[in-house]
């Protein structure tokens, strides 16, 4: 394994706290790299417990902390969001205290009360899948870490209280939602359109309430919205066989374009497409059908090579005729969800292919000065910015924004390569990136995103912490070097539980 870029900084930080700590042995462990994944699950859980005490001495019960100035902000409505989406990768960590107060606040959240416009699509991901998740890890394989059932019950009361307050949404003359909600007045932004990855992530969260509660209406609302999706009109919004359009009219159901993408506010439907399947292979069969045939598209129509790289795979997006050729790293789930595809239905082939995805989300991170990569870059030989033409002769890309907010899906997509081949280099970039982050986006009370990832401190800080951090980050960084467990993907037809789109393990239905 390659040395941590982040050894030298690591090293200077310890030479001034020799002068600070006179014993000899706290810089003697934190000099070597850990020996053994579980010491390095145990530095994951370090990162999460720093971040959480900062969390709670700053920004508890607010939505999130402001790592650099130490206050709080509520970008979720207020509902402390941070803590909801901390839940399951607490009980994953198995960080008992943790549990509790974040059970005690959920139990405490009134969810009908905000001052600001509700997004379906994030409280859904964030608030929903991160009290489902909880209630299905301890209701299941993580029972014992709570003695207060009532506290475990409240998950589920809270989760059907959410979905009562938001479900006014979907009454639209189709079925198709509002994403942005007065919840105060059961109003709307007035938009005419809804997105094709707000609409097309809501299905695995609100299928999963009915199945718990026994009350089908979540369920059917949700797959009413996404019926439109499955059986897209008119037919020139699917340009390939399974790859749609990126808008839907929310009066007719009918799509508005053909601009298709597998990037950011399109990704999510995809996500769930296969990922409904696993959840219950019996009723989503068509879901995964129209899966394999966006991925066999994919693979056929948007596959891309950049000139200077040959040897790299991005996805590029097509609207009428014409390729964009650039990528994002909210794209960057794709591999994983190859890989998913590929074990679930047997088919090497889409195995194969989401690792080569994985091998180009991993040069954007190790092409950079902080060995963590970009938030879009392209490949456009005809668009290079005259000061990157050296960086993208050999790199094989230019950055668009080099930015990096804590997102989660490159380190996601290494998990899932490295659960599915069992191959230790998968693991190793997973350590890699978590510890960039940790060196380069780290603060006294938490992790700041920051400005440029060429550079080689990552530029400047913002003062932002998203809640993904605690849901997505350090999760994925902690399962790739924790041990076997029911909640961890697997092989094949193996798997017990599946991921929202914000890291939060769900229960599947098993006979
Ligand atoms: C929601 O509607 C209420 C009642 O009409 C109004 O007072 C409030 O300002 C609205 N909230 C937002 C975020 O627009
Ligand atoms: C950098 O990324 C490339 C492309 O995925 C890969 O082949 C190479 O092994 C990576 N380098 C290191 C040092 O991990
Ligand atoms: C993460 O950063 C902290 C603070 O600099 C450091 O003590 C810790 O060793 C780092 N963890 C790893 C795995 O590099």
């Amino acid at each position: 394994m390659r040395v941590p870029l982040s050894l030298p900084i690591t090293v200077l930080s310890l030479l001034s706290s020799t002068v600070a700590y006179p014993y000899g042995e706290t810089e003697a462990v934190l000099l070597r790299e850990p020996e053994t994944n579980q010491a390095k699950a145990n530095a994951v859980k370090e990162a999460f417990q720093h971040a959480w005490d900062g969390y709670m001495k700053y920004a508890f019960p607010h939505d999130e902390l402001t790592p650099v100035s130490n206050g709080h902000a509520d970008s979720r409505n207020g509902w402390g969001a941070s803590a909801v989406d901390a839940l399951s990768t607490a009980v994953i960590m198995g960080k008992e205290d943790v549990v509790n107060t974040i059970l005690e606040h959920v139990r405490d959240i009134d969810f009908s009360e905000t001052s600001d416009t509700v997004s379906l699509f994030e409280t859904t991901i964030r608030y929903l899948g991160g009290m489902l998740s909880g209630y299905d890890l301890l209701q299941g394989p993580a029972k014992d870490l709570v003695s207060d059932q009532s506290l475990v019950d409240g998950l589920l009361t809270q989760s059907r209280n959410l979905a009562d307050v938001l479900k006014f949404a979907f009454n639209t003359p189709s079925g198709v939602p509002y994403n942005n909600l007065n919840i105060t007045s059961n109003g709307n932004d007035g938009a005419t359109t809804n997105g094709l990855a707000v609409t097309g992530t809501l299905v695995l969260e609100w299928t999963r309430l009915s199945d718990l509660t026994d009350d089908k209406e979540y369920a059917k609302l949700s797959q009413k919205a996404e019926s439109y999706l499955l059986s897209p009109k008119p037919s020139s919004s699917e340009p390939f066989p399974g790859l749609v359009g990126s808008s839907i009219n929310i009066k007719t159901g009918q799509f508005a374009d053909a601009s298709v993408s597998w990037n950011g506010g399109d990704d999510s439907f995809y996500e769930y497409l296969i990922k409904m399947y696993v959840y219950d292979p019996k009723r989503f069969a068509t879901y995964k059908d129209r899966w394999v045939l966006a991925a066999e598209s994919a693979i056929k129509h948007l596959q891309a090579h950049p000139e200077t790289r040959p040897d790299l795979t991005f996805l590029s997006s097509y609207n009428n005729g014409n390729y964009d050729l650039s990528s994002q790293h909210l794209t960057c789930f794709d591999g994983g969800s190859f890989i998913l595809g590929g074990t679930v239905l047997d088919r090497q082939d889409f195995i194969d292919f989401g690792l080569e995805l994985v091998n180009g989300c991993e040069a954007t991170y190790n092409s950079t000065l902080s060995k963590i990569g970009p938030d879009s870059w392209g490949w456009d030989p005809k668009r290079v910015p005259d000061d990157q033409k050296d960086f993208y002769e050999k790199a094989g890309f230019y950055i668009n924004s080099g930015a990096y907010v804590l997102r989660p899906e490159v380190i996601e997509s290494f998990y899932y390569a490295h659960r599915v081949t069992g191959k230790e280099i998968y693991r190793d970039w997973v350590w890699n990136a978590f510890v960039a982050i940790n060196s380069t986006c780290r603060t006294d009370s938490g992790f700041a995103a920051v400005s440029d990832v060429n550079q080689a401190n990552g530029g400047s800080k913002y003062d932002n912490q998203e809640s993904f951090l605690f849901a997505e980050v350090l999760k994925y960084s902690y399962l790739a070097h924790s041990e076997d467990a029911a909640w961890q993907v697997q092989k094949g037809d193996k798997n017990t539980f599946v991921f929202n789109t914000e890291a939060h393990p769900v229960r599947v239905v098993r006979d």
